[in-house]
């Protein structure tokens, strides 16, 4: 009886213990993710995916939804955002035609717009009058800087999300280092080797946003936050620069090396699904049928296919149907005039699962960083359209490394996309190339998703984990580049160098003028002894 007894004893102990364990480590996150663009949601509700999976409760704030509901996740939906963002994803193409600094200024306020509607939803200040409270609020970062008050208001650490590369927006968060020597900005097309014009051209394109952040773009979004967070005691530009944790959208070996602050962690590619879901089985009988393979073509999201000009969409048309090859096209309409035997369309395709059949062997794609980054984990060399924003350097850097040929989408015609196509699939040396890179982000000691989901129980666990916080955030640009200290340093050695030299001078005029005296008045001496 006594050992079954003490058993029992042990049994309910060790589950009160369970209990008590996962009542001490379950956390309750707000994920706000609040931008029009499917890609942006698709990497922030992975991460609140992985974080349910974990055990936690998760609530997330976005204009989307999930495709499959989920127990451990509360879904508050702000459909609104769209209606605000439309203006500008509609006229993608025409904004791409406006010069750079055009299109930032419209970028910048375009955050600013969404910010706005975000926080104006009635769904959101009725969220706001709950008396929840979580245990971190992570947040996307992409012009929404006001958002970060949910932090506070709910009373949890902030937790930064880049789904964009490492820009001024994120790495300001947290203090990472970004010397302009060497680290182009994410909007320039520049690789991290730069030449003397583009150093110049670099420290130009920073500074410019530098002083527009300061000058317009910050003081509008602090004006949102006071006015949607007037009971926050936190100042705006302090509230930034106590951000826990920044969790980066990418990974080294897909960009190149830079330094970090330890509380900014890459975990590029969290959102690949690593466990494969079947193709639809028309999808799959049709890339099974390719002898000679699939390319797959899409524009992403925010690029509808009724919004390609006419010449375009033929030059396309005319393109894939002279191919061996058959051709996937993500195309919003049902019907396609003039379609290719060897094309099929869809307004939807499993992107993840596609690019991972063997039988695809390249992607045609607008350059943006998550299509970028499925193609290099599966392997699969690209041809990029940039349209908008860091598209670009993706392109830029694919082609440098030998994987990826991009086409102008102004100069786009039959000639040059079937060149490029065959510039891609033709030459091994580009698959292999894609393959090697693959394998470096792959060998990675965890998933890049589980990497997340520790740091942000990390930063619970340790109540904001403050003891991350750098110094720098603390410092002004003169303190923080050491502009007084170089001067009181040199500038002092420069000074005593420059009056001992002075000293010296003088004592050597003085000797001087002593000896000439001397020898002038023994010459004087002399002529009058010889009269
Ligand atoms: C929800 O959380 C529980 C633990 O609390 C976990 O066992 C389960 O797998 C989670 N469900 C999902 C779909 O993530
Ligand atoms: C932002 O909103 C204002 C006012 O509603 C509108 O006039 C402007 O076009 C919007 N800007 C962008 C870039 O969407």
């Amino acid at each position: 009886m006594q050992p079954l007894r003490s058993k029992t004893r042990c049994i309910s102990i060790f589950f009160l213990l369970s209990c008590l364990l996962s009542y001490a480590t379950a956390f309750n996150y707000l994920v706000v993710l609040h931008t029009g663009a499917r890609s942006h949601y698709n990497v922030g509700s992975a991460l609140a995916k992985g974080l349910a999976a974990a055990g936690h409760q998760v609530t997330i704030v976005s204009p989307f939804e999930l495709k499959k509901p989920n127990p451990n996740i509360t879904e508050v939906s702000v459909p609104s955002i769209l209606e605000a963002m439309k203006g500008n994803t509609d006229n993608l193409l025409e904004t791409s035609e406006k010069p750079i600094l055009n299109q930032i200024l419209g970028f910048y306020e375009m955050g600013i717009n969404i910010t706005k509607a975000l926080l104006e939803d009635p769904t959101i200040k009725e969220f706001k009058k709950s008396k929840q409270t979580f245990d971190a609020v992570i947040c996307e970062v992409f012009l929404n800087e006001a958002l970060f008050g949910f932090a506070e208001h709910f009373n949890a650490p902030l937790i930064g999300l880049g789904t964009f590369g490492a820009i001024s927006w994120n790495t300001d968060l947290v203090g990472s280092p970004s010397p302009p020597s060497y680290i182009p900005h994410a909007l320039l097309k520049f690789s991290d080797h730069m030449s003397l014009v583009e150093r110049v051209g670099n420290l130009a394109f920073l500074t410019y946003e530098e002083i527009f952040m300061n000058l317009y773009y910050l003081p509008k979004q602090e004006e949102v936050y006071r006015k949607y967070f007037p009971n926050n005691k936190q100042d705006f530009y302090d509230m930034r620069k106590n951000t826990a944790l920044v969790l980066l959208n990418q990974h080294v070996s897909l960009s190149f090396p830079r330094p970090y602050s330890p509380n900014m962690i890459e975990v590029g590619g969290m959102h690949i699904n690593r466990k494969r879901q079947p193709l639809p089985k028309d999808i799959e009988d049709f890339i099974n049928g390719a002898e000679h393979g699939v390319i797959y073509f899409s524009m992403g999201s925010n690029l509808k296919s009724k919004n390609l000009p006419l010449e375009k969409r033929q030059a396309l048309i005319e393109t894939f149907g002279k191919l061996k090859q058959r051709v996937l096209w993500k195309f919003e309409d049902t019907n396609m005039p003039g379609k290719p035997a060897n094309v099929f369309i869809s307004d939807w395709f499993p992107q993840d699962d596609i690019l991972a059949h063997k039988n695809v062997i390249a992607f045609i794609t607008h350059g943006g960083l998550l299509s970028t980054t499925e193609s290099i984990y599966h392997g699969k060399p690209f041809v990029g359209i940039p349209i908008f924003g860091d598209q670009f350097l993706n392109m830029a850097r694919a082609e440098s490394n030998g994987y990826g040929v991009t086409v102008n989408f102004k100069e786009l015609t039959t000639e040059k996309l079937t060149n490029a196509i065959e510039r891609i699939i033709s030459t091994p040396e580009a698959t292999q190339k894609v393959l090697d890179m693959s394998a470096r982000y792959k060998d990675q000691k965890e998933l890049p998703l589980e990497r997340a989901v520790y740091w942000v129980e990390h930063v619970s666990r340790h109540k904001g984990a403050k003891y991350l916080r750098s110094a720098s955030q603390d410092l002004n640009f003169v303190q923080y580049h050491n502009l007084d200290a170089i001067l009181i340093l040199y500038g002092g050695i420069i000074f005593i160098l420059y009056c001992l030299m002075l000293l010296i001078r003088l004592a050597f005029r003085g000797l001087q003028e002593f000896f000439i005296n001397r020898n002038s008045k023994a010459s004087q001496d002399k002529s009058k002894k010889r009269n």
